[in-house]
């Protein structure tokens, strides 16, 4: 019998429309929506219930967009309330119909995907958008991303992933913000707001989720899905802030990580999912798991079989299974036999109940289903032009020998590389519904430039991004020979990075360096452009190549913000925001490290040290050069001493002493001498990006409270300790000036 809930809550919302608007999101107050998620909830079956709880993929992105005969049933009968991996208007409006027109309650479905760095439009990867350290234009970035997809029927993104790593041969680093916990906790926030601005009140805005939860970005030797073994400190200090921020940033939703931390595994840790989330942190959006993470608590040896495991998750806090159907095939037997109880159960229904409510889902099923908007939002030219703009933001500048870089126009450049024509990367990996072939490659930008400046352009591919093929390196040296500067376009393909992606050789693949060394090798001035999704190691080139751009990967219109950059166009001002080590055998390698009771001492045996590789990293944390030079006059500090209650102030003035303007990412370090624990040798405590034209100088001001200072000490209690401290300030994380001061009781 179909109870339609509509004239229930037609009359509920009639009774409500008194009611201010709905809180921002995030922001919850004593609970607007209780009556109108309770009388729901109060109309459904144990089975619909369990129907919210369950999520399921489509086979949309591998069939096209046609509904499998499973999805329609599992939606009429209300064993799903979630689809993920479906899009368009056209689609979610068809399975829409079906759970609004169709199941007894009518309640409407929620639409998820993964939205990582653009919809249509696709934006850097987000660890190439990190290096921008532009706050702001991250959040556009992913406002943009939230109205395209919003436009295209989706209410959700599974993003931000916001999971600290030190670990290159991890291909999910593409993913996320880079080492750096304060950095990564300023971009989390950034992203959140940009997904969900302040409210679900318009039709541009979408759920965020702040995954993996927790502590994803640490397996032991970069292999994806290992396991993953940390202190508490080292937990709380470096990988916990971030998805700290993202909750504090109001995110209505948190994803379980697929990995065990100190034994448990994610999706069934009662103490992740209740007491630091909920009870430290104030979460009261819903928990998804990770695809299938559930059962694979049977593989971790946590959990029996798939019903023990179900039974784990929700008592854990889990709130959606994805993909598993354990809750919809085992969730009732447990809470029959009193397993789980079905307050429990409430409990995450309620919760997700609310967020349809707060999207208003219920006042209008369709709300998110406009073909004009649609139309209208994805693939916009403003869209194309802002991902062109934060794409030049992402591009660092590693090296620039002899002002190889900017390109002057009349010289005549051979364009080689596997990656030089190549428009199906630049989308990078978890593109989700980007379209590589509607990107512009470099190749392409080059030649709309030579045809506008006359200057000769020639182009060969050289080899293969993998491969052992050197055959058409006489084709890319005969063209460099001609020519008067050689671009060199390599580095890995978008599937080397990503989700199940490790790399245990993070060099160039393939035969590409020895393409490199022959185009060295004829004399002429070689540009490295890399293209790729983690840090990778490259000494040789690092030595030899005249310049060196990383531009990671760009989206969709990479080739035209990497022409900009090469023809100084826009003068690069990002700094890497993951350690670049010389070797895979340096990692783990950071910048905030500990100085251990030998550091390190390239003149003496007995310290920590290699025999065969110096300590120090090719490029470091915050490093990235400018077509302009910027002087860094003396530090200052506000004074020698200082209490709890006091503010540190800080300030350098910075001046641009070349020809060109640029911005400069000034940062501040702080070290702590001594602590009841040992401390970093620096941590990241502030930034300011400036922009100054030739000759102008700004003074840098940071203030610093004793908060600032503080971390997890002996005892585990989060506080500053009173001590020597040094302030450092400059251009990277090694060229730092320092002043030591005192916080004294
Ligand atoms: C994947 C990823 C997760 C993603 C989810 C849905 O396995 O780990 O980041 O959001 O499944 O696609």
């Amino acid at each position: 019998m179909r109870l339609s809930i509509w004239p229930v809550l037609a009359l509920l919302l009639l009774i409500n429309s008194c009611k201010t608007t709905a809180p921002a999101a995030g922001k919850q107050t004593a609970d607007p929506y209780l009556s109108q998620v309770d009388s729901v909830l109060a109309l459904m079956t144990l089975d619909e219930k369990i129907g919210q709880m369950t999520i399921f993929t489509t086979d949309w992105e591998s069939t096209g967009p046609t509904i499998r005969e499973g999805y329609q049933n599992d939606i009429r009968n209300g064993s799903c309330g979630a689809l993920f991996n479906s899009h368009t208007v056209a689609f979610t409006r068809k399975l829409q119909e079906i759970a609004v027109k169709e199941s007894r309650l009518g309640i409407p479905l929620l639409f998820g995907y993964d939205v990582i760095h653009g919809y249509k439009t696709i934006f850097p990867i987000p660890l190439g958008e990190s290096c921008s350290w532009d706050l702001a234009a991250i959040e556009q970035s992913a406002a943009i991303a939230a109205a395209e997809s919003a436009a295209a029927g989706l209410h959700w993104t599974f993003a931000p992933m916001v999971d600290i790593s030190r670990e290159p041969r991890w291909g999910r680093v593409m993913e996320g913000a880079g080492e750096d916990p304060y950095l990564g906790s300023l971009i989390a926030r950034a992203r959140v707001h940009g997904f969900q601005g302040d409210n679900f009140n318009g039709t541009d805005r979408i759920l965020a989720c702040i995954k993996h939860f927790a502590g994803y970005g640490a397996p032991i030797a970069g292999r994806d899905y290992n396991t993953v073994d940390m202190s508490m400190r080292m937990f709380r200090d470096i990988y916990l802030p971030p998805y700290e921020a993202g909750i504090a940033a109001g995110a209505r939703t948190i994803m379980t990580s697929f990995n065990e931390l100190d034994g448990v595994p994610s999706t069934g840790n009662k103490w992740l999912l209740n007491d630091v989330l909920r009870k430290e942190n104030g979460f009261t959006g819903f928990v998804v798991t990770d695809y299938t993470s559930i059962n694979e608590m049977v593989n971790h040896g946590f959990a029996a079989d798939d019903k023990h495991a179900g039974e784990l998750a929700a008592n854990a806090g889990v709130d959606m299974d994805m993909q598993g159907a354990v809750f919809q095939r085992y969730l009732k037997e447990s809470i029959a036999a009193g397993i789980v109880s079905e307050k429990t159960v409430d409990e995450a229904v309620r919760r997700i109940l609310r967020i349809k409510f707060e999207l208003g889902l219920f006042k209008d099923p369709f709300k998110y289903c406009n073909e004009a908007r649609e139309k209208a939002q994805v693939f916009s030219p403003a869209h194309l032009e802002a991902a062109r703009d934060i794409a030049r933001k992402s591009i660092v500048l590693l090296k620039n020998d002899n002002k190889t870089l900017p390109l002057t126009k009349g010289k005549s450049i051979a364009l080689v590389g596997p990656l030089a024509a190549d428009r199906e990367n630049l989308i990078g990996a978890w593109s989700g519904a980007g379209e590589g072939d509607k990107c512009v490659s470099v190749y392409d930008a080059l030649k709309e430039r030579a045809a506008k400046d006359g200057f000769k352009l020639t182009h060969a591919k050289g080899c293969a991004i993998q491969g052992e093929d050197t055959s058409g390196f006489s084709e890319a040296v005969n063209i460099a020979r001609d020519a008067d500067i050689i671009v060199a376009v390599v580095g890995e393909s978008k599937e080397m990075s990503g989700e199940a992606s490790s790399r245990a050789f993070i060099t160039l693949p393939g035969v590409q360096e020895q393409l490199i060394k022959e185009l060295v090798a004829t004399g002429k001035p070689v540009v490295v452009v890399l293209m790729n999704g983690r840090p990778l190691t490259f000494p040789w080139i690092a030595e030899h190549a005249a310049a060196i751009v990383e531009t990671w990967w760009t989206g969709s219109r990479g080739g035209p913000a990497i022409g900009d950059v090469l023809y100084g166009d826009y003068n690069p001002s990002a700094k890497l925001t993951m350690t670049f080590p010389r070797d895979v055998g340096q990692v783990p390698i950071f910048y905030s490290y500990k100085n251990t009771g030998r550091p390190y001492d390239p003149n003496t045996k007995w310290n920590s040290r290699y025999q065969d590789i110096v300590n120090s990293p090719q490029y470091p944390f915050g490093f990235g050069l400018s077509y302009t030079t910027f002087t860094y006059d003396s530090l200052k500090v506000s004074g020698k001493q200082y209490s709890f209650k006091d503010t540190i102030v800080a300030s350098v003035k910075i001046t641009n002493t070349g020809s060109v303007k640029g911005e400069e990412i000034v940062q501040l370090y702080v070290r702590d001498l001594v602590g009841s624990v040992t401390r970093p040798v620096k941590e990241l405590k502030g930034f300011e990006k400036v922009m100054l034209a030739p000759g102008e100088s700004k003074n840098v001001i940071f203030k610093l409270t004793s908060k600032d200072l503080a971390f997890h000490t002996a005892d585990m209690t989060f506080k500053a300790e009173p001590g020597a401290f040094w302030i450092m300030a400059g251009p990277d994380s090694e060229r730092l000036q320092k002043r030591e001061i005192r916080l004294v009781e």
